[in-house]
Protein backbone atom coordinates (compact mmCIF):
# COMPACT_ATOMS: atom_id res chain seq x y z
CA UNK A 1 0.00 0.00 0.00
CA UNK A 2 1.30 3.13 -1.10
CA UNK A 3 0.41 5.72 2.27
CA UNK A 4 1.23 9.43 1.51
CA UNK A 5 0.74 11.70 5.02
CA UNK A 6 -0.01 15.49 4.76
CA UNK A 7 0.66 16.94 8.67
CA UNK A 8 -0.66 20.80 8.31
CA UNK A 9 0.74 22.00 11.78
CA UNK A 10 2.94 24.96 11.67
CA UNK A 11 4.78 23.85 15.20
CA UNK A 12 8.02 21.90 15.11
CA UNK A 13 6.92 19.79 17.88
CA UNK A 14 3.58 18.90 16.85
CA UNK A 15 0.32 16.40 18.13
CA UNK A 16 -0.82 16.03 15.34
CA UNK A 17 2.00 15.54 13.53
CA UNK A 18 3.22 13.26 16.60
CA UNK A 19 -0.54 11.56 15.84
CA UNK A 20 0.37 10.76 12.17
CA UNK A 21 3.39 8.70 12.85
CA UNK A 22 2.04 6.77 15.29
CA UNK A 23 -1.12 5.96 13.12
CA UNK A 24 1.71 4.45 10.70
CA UNK A 25 3.30 2.65 13.05
CA UNK A 26 0.01 0.86 13.65
CA UNK A 27 0.12 -0.25 10.35
CA UNK A 28 2.76 -2.23 11.07
CA UNK A 29 4.72 -2.45 7.95
CA UNK A 30 1.73 -2.75 5.49
CA UNK A 31 3.13 0.48 3.64
CA UNK A 32 5.02 -0.69 0.64
CA UNK A 33 5.97 3.07 0.05
CA UNK A 34 5.59 5.85 2.37
CA UNK A 35 5.63 9.82 2.15
CA UNK A 36 5.52 12.16 4.67
CA UNK A 37 4.97 15.73 3.86
CA UNK A 38 5.11 18.25 6.01
CA UNK A 39 3.34 21.06 4.55
CA UNK A 40 5.23 24.21 6.79
CA UNK A 41 8.47 22.68 5.01
CA UNK A 42 7.34 23.34 1.68
CA UNK A 43 8.55 26.44 0.32
CA UNK A 44 6.18 29.17 1.87
CA UNK A 45 6.40 31.76 -1.38
CA UNK A 46 5.97 29.28 -3.94
CA UNK A 47 2.95 27.47 -1.63
CA UNK A 48 1.16 30.55 -1.46
CA UNK A 49 1.04 31.27 -5.33
CA UNK A 50 0.06 27.78 -5.62
CA UNK A 51 2.97 27.35 -8.25
CA UNK A 52 3.14 23.38 -8.50
CA UNK A 53 6.13 23.47 -10.93
CA UNK A 54 8.35 24.37 -7.65
CA UNK A 55 9.91 20.88 -7.37
CA UNK A 56 9.07 20.60 -3.56
CA UNK A 57 5.54 21.19 -4.53
CA UNK A 58 5.40 19.47 -6.95
CA UNK A 59 6.83 16.29 -5.76
CA UNK A 60 4.31 16.51 -3.18
CA UNK A 61 1.18 16.68 -5.32
CA UNK A 62 2.65 13.33 -7.01
CA UNK A 63 2.66 11.81 -3.77
CA UNK A 64 -0.55 12.35 -3.44
CA UNK A 65 -1.53 11.57 -6.60
CA UNK A 66 0.66 7.98 -5.99
CA UNK A 67 -1.14 7.09 -2.90
CA UNK A 68 -3.83 4.50 -1.80
CA UNK A 69 -3.95 6.25 1.75
CA UNK A 70 -3.73 9.81 2.47
CA UNK A 71 -3.56 10.80 6.44
CA UNK A 72 -4.77 14.35 6.51
CA UNK A 73 -3.86 15.62 9.96
CA UNK A 74 -4.41 18.64 11.26
CA UNK A 75 -4.40 20.66 14.74
CA UNK A 76 -7.71 22.55 15.44
CA UNK A 77 -7.31 26.47 14.54
CA UNK A 78 -10.08 28.61 15.29
CA UNK A 79 -12.51 25.71 15.15
CA UNK A 80 -11.45 24.19 12.02
CA UNK A 81 -8.66 22.82 10.23
CA UNK A 82 -5.05 24.62 9.99
CA UNK A 83 -4.50 27.30 7.03
CA UNK A 84 -1.93 25.51 6.22
CA UNK A 85 -3.58 22.07 5.15
CA UNK A 86 -6.42 24.45 3.09
CA UNK A 87 -3.33 26.08 1.22
CA UNK A 88 -2.26 22.51 0.17
CA UNK A 89 -5.36 21.30 -0.83
CA UNK A 90 -5.98 24.55 -2.64
CA UNK A 91 -3.04 23.37 -5.04
CA UNK A 92 -4.33 20.01 -5.62
CA UNK A 93 -6.00 18.96 -8.90
CA UNK A 94 -9.70 18.56 -9.23
CA UNK A 95 -10.57 14.82 -7.56
CA UNK A 96 -6.92 14.85 -6.18
CA UNK A 97 -8.52 12.30 -3.58
CA UNK A 98 -10.48 10.18 -6.03
CA UNK A 99 -10.28 6.48 -5.32
CA UNK A 100 -8.07 6.59 -2.34
CA UNK A 101 -8.69 5.96 0.92
CA UNK A 102 -8.71 9.07 3.35
CA UNK A 103 -8.05 9.24 7.20
CA UNK A 104 -8.70 12.40 8.53
CA UNK A 105 -6.55 13.16 12.23
CA UNK A 106 -7.04 16.48 14.24
CA UNK A 107 -5.51 17.19 17.62
CA UNK A 108 -7.43 20.41 19.56
CA UNK A 109 -7.13 21.99 23.27
CA UNK A 110 -10.81 21.32 23.57
CA UNK A 111 -13.69 18.67 22.91
CA UNK A 112 -15.81 21.28 22.04
CA UNK A 113 -14.48 21.02 18.70
CA UNK A 114 -14.67 17.46 18.12
CA UNK A 115 -16.74 18.26 15.23
CA UNK A 116 -14.52 20.11 13.14
CA UNK A 117 -13.14 17.44 11.06
CA UNK A 118 -16.68 16.90 9.63
CA UNK A 119 -18.14 19.79 9.62
CA UNK A 120 -14.91 21.36 8.11
CA UNK A 121 -12.55 19.16 6.22
CA UNK A 122 -15.00 16.26 5.17
CA UNK A 123 -16.73 18.71 2.50
CA UNK A 124 -13.30 20.05 1.33
CA UNK A 125 -12.15 16.39 1.01
CA UNK A 126 -15.74 15.12 -0.52
CA UNK A 127 -15.36 18.21 -3.07
CA UNK A 128 -11.59 16.58 -4.12
CA UNK A 129 -13.42 13.34 -4.89
CA UNK A 130 -13.08 11.47 -1.57
CA UNK A 131 -15.32 8.51 -1.08
CA UNK A 132 -13.59 5.99 0.80
CA UNK A 133 -13.22 8.20 4.34
CA UNK A 134 -12.06 6.58 7.21
CA UNK A 135 -13.02 6.96 10.90
CA UNK A 136 -11.75 10.46 12.17
CA UNK A 137 -9.99 10.51 15.02
CA UNK A 138 -9.78 13.95 17.00
CA UNK A 139 -7.21 13.81 20.23
CA UNK A 140 -7.52 16.93 22.62
CA UNK A 141 -4.26 17.98 23.93
CA UNK A 142 -5.06 16.47 27.25
CA UNK A 143 -5.00 12.64 25.26
CA UNK A 144 -1.99 12.97 24.41
CA UNK A 145 0.77 13.91 26.99
CA UNK A 146 3.65 15.05 26.47
CA UNK A 147 6.26 12.67 27.41
CA UNK A 148 9.89 13.91 29.08
CA UNK A 149 11.87 12.21 26.72
CA UNK A 150 10.01 13.73 24.18
CA UNK A 151 7.11 12.71 21.66
CA UNK A 152 3.36 12.01 23.78
CA UNK A 153 1.95 9.50 25.54
CA UNK A 154 -1.36 8.35 23.84
CA UNK A 155 -4.67 7.42 26.47
CA UNK A 156 -5.75 4.22 25.83
CA UNK A 157 -9.09 4.98 24.42
CA UNK A 158 -7.49 7.23 21.35
CA UNK A 159 -5.31 4.19 20.61
CA UNK A 160 -9.08 1.92 20.47
CA UNK A 161 -9.89 4.76 18.19
CA UNK A 162 -7.06 4.77 15.82
CA UNK A 163 -7.07 1.05 15.85
CA UNK A 164 -10.76 0.43 14.96
CA UNK A 165 -10.64 3.54 12.17
CA UNK A 166 -7.71 1.71 10.32
CA UNK A 167 -9.02 -1.47 11.23
CA UNK A 168 -10.71 -1.31 7.05
CA UNK A 169 -7.15 -1.50 6.21
CA UNK A 170 -6.39 -5.13 7.18
CA UNK A 171 -7.81 -6.51 4.02
CA UNK A 172 -6.45 -3.66 1.55
CA UNK A 173 -4.72 -5.46 -1.43
CA UNK A 174 -4.03 -3.76 -4.71
CA UNK A 175 -7.02 -5.71 -5.75
CA UNK A 176 -9.67 -4.17 -3.06
CA UNK A 177 -7.88 -0.81 -3.71
CA UNK A 178 -11.59 1.78 -3.97
CA UNK A 179 -12.90 1.91 -7.63
CA UNK A 180 -13.05 5.66 -8.77
CA UNK A 181 -16.53 4.90 -10.13
CA UNK A 182 -17.45 3.01 -6.59
CA UNK A 183 -19.93 5.27 -3.99
CA UNK A 184 -19.03 2.99 -1.33
CA UNK A 185 -17.27 4.40 1.95
CA UNK A 186 -15.74 2.26 4.39
C1 LIG B 1 -3.96 29.83 16.75
C2 LIG B 1 -4.54 28.64 17.49
C3 LIG B 1 -5.90 28.41 17.45
C4 LIG B 1 -6.45 27.33 18.13
N1 LIG B 1 -7.79 27.13 18.07
C5 LIG B 1 -8.34 26.03 18.65
C6 LIG B 1 -9.73 25.79 18.57
O1 LIG B 1 -10.50 26.55 17.99
N2 LIG B 1 -10.21 24.65 19.14
C7 LIG B 1 -9.41 23.76 19.80
O2 LIG B 1 -9.90 22.74 20.28
N3 LIG B 1 -8.06 23.98 19.92
C8 LIG B 1 -7.51 25.10 19.36
N4 LIG B 1 -6.16 25.33 19.45
C9 LIG B 1 -5.31 24.33 20.15
C10 LIG B 1 -4.64 23.37 19.17
O3 LIG B 1 -5.57 22.85 18.24
C11 LIG B 1 -4.05 22.18 19.90
O4 LIG B 1 -3.11 22.58 20.86
C12 LIG B 1 -3.44 21.18 18.92
O5 LIG B 1 -3.12 19.97 19.57
C13 LIG B 1 -2.17 21.73 18.28
O6 LIG B 1 -1.72 20.77 17.35
P1 LIG B 1 -0.21 20.81 16.80
O7 LIG B 1 0.69 20.57 18.00
O8 LIG B 1 -0.15 19.70 15.80
O9 LIG B 1 0.00 22.17 16.22
C14 LIG B 1 -5.61 26.43 18.83
C15 LIG B 1 -4.22 26.67 18.87
C16 LIG B 1 -3.69 27.77 18.21
C17 LIG B 1 -2.19 28.02 18.27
Amino acid sequence: MHITSLSASPSERSRSAWLTQFALTRLEGRASHHHDILIRALPAAELLAADVREPAIAAAVLAVEQADLVVVSTPIYKAAYSGLLKVFLDLLPPDALRGKLVLPLATGGSPAHVLALDYALKPVLSALGARHVLDSVFATDAQLRRHDAGGYVPEPDLIARLDRALAPLASFTPHTRPQPESALSC
